[in-house]
């Protein structure tokens, strides 16, 4: 039997290729997918020096157009996924009446669409696998509503719920699904969004939220949902029994408009 392959999306930066080195390091291929082909490229030849091979797969993720190409590519070069990690995404930060239309429809197209349909496309070799992993990135900010972000909690929101559910409907099957909710964390993610203003919480680091994910991969992923950082975990269950008018003006608070 080959190795078995993971294909991480957003692997050109950050978490994404935090968790690319990581399933290198345990044994298996990599699709690494971003719309930076040269950062891809310069991964895969790291990962080579841990023999793993890379097979890199750019993608502009925000158009139909690039999920369907990815999709055709893995299957005309044969690549079957044993492990997804949906991780590609951003945000952006400002009150929603001011937002650019076109970057919201982006970010939708990014963080749900993309995630969605490559979930679609690919669960049922994931399931087929003899040990398939699903694991989607989502974000503390995905356990409330957040004024000033409000459309990037909304899809964060979006892959948590989605991820859960897939959860119990992957019960009794060989396949771990996991929904990783990182906090904040000093990657490209808040040069990408053009603001610092919601970097709010427990710091945490890419070995941070690689490592939480392996460990509860590695024990079966028995919960549905890991909040990376204790602190950022006890403010999101806080934030869920909380009273949503007294959610909102904390958050409005912390996010910089009170
Ligand atoms: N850092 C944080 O504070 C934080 C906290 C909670 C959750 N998260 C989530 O963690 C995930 C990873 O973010 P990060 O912190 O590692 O940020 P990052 O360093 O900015 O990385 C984001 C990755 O997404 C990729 N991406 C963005 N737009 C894309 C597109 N249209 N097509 C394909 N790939 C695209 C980028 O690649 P290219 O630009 O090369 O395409 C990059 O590899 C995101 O889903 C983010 O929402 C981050």
């Amino acid at each position: 039997m080959g190795r078995p392959i993971a294909l991480v999306t957003g692997a050109s930066s950050g978490f994404g290729a935090g968790f690319a080195r990581r399933f290198a390091a345990e044994g298996y291929d990599l699709v690494l997918v971003a719309r930076r082909e040269d950062r891809l490229r310069a991964l895969a030849d790291e990962l080579a020096g841990l023999g793993a091979t890379g097979h890199v797969l750019p993608a502009d993720l925000s158009t139909p157009d690039g999920i369907a190409g990815l999709l055709t590519q893995l299957s005309e070069q044969r690549l079957r996924i044993d492990a997804l990690v949906n991780n590609a995404g951003f945000g952006t930060y400002g009150i929603f009446v001011e937002q650019d239309p076109a970057r919201i429809a982006e970010e939708i197209a990014v963080n749900v669409t993309a995630l969605t349909m490559l979930t679609r496309a690919l669960l049922p070799q994931l399931l087929a696998a003899p040990a398939g992993i699903l694991l989607n990135v989502s974000s503390t900010a995905s356990y409330q509503p957040g004024p000033n972000i409000s459309v990037y909690a909304a899809t964060k929101a979006y892959v948590r719920f989605l991820t859960e559910a897939i959860w119990q409907e992957s019960k009794g099957t060989p396949l771990r699904v996991l929904n990783i909710a990182p906090g904040p964390s000093q990657t490209e993610f808040f040069a990408v969004a053009g603001s610092d203003a919601f970097n709010v919480g427990q710091q945490i680091t890419t070995e941070d939220v690689v490592s939480l994910a392996f460990s509860e991969l590695a024990k079966g992923a028995k919960r549905p949902s890991r909040i990376v950082g204790r602190g950022n975990a006890f403010q999101a269950m806080a934030a869920r029994f909380a009273p949503t008018k007294l959610t909102l003006s904390v958050a409005d608070k912390q996010l910089g408009r009170e």
